[in-house]
């Protein structure tokens, strides 16, 4: 399936990931910018913030307990549709999900 990260400055990303993978490692495996993933996908860093474009969201669906704690805490420019990479498991249903990389982590 694909993944589109759309950066900052609006620069288009678009990634053949695996199903399983998460949106945060495909993105590291690729050398995407602005997505580190810092602890390795333990959903315990929250460097690995993205928005999830509206047309997706309910596909996705909203963050677990612990991410939405790790959101609250260690995200600055946290939205509605925040979520952690790491977290979001790659399915082929997701096929051309399209994430916003925000322009800092944390
Ligand atoms: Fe650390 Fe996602 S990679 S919380």
């Amino acid at each position: 399936p694909k993944v589109v990260y759309v950066g900052s400055d609006g620069d288009e990303r678009v990634i053949d990931a695996a199903v399983g993978e998460s949106v945060m490692s495909a993105a590291i495996r690729n050398g995407v910018p602005g997505i580190i993933g810092e602890c390795g996908g333990n959903n315990s860093c929250a460097t690995c913030h993205v928005f999830v474009r509206e047309e997706f969201t309910e596909a996705v669906g909203g963050p677990n307990d612990l991410e939405d704690d790790l959101l609250d805490l260690g995200v600055s420019d946290r939205q509605d549709c925040s979520r952690l990479g790491c977290q979001i498991k790659i399915t082929d249903e997701l096929d051309g999900l399209t994430v916003d990389v925000p322009a800092h982590q944390n």
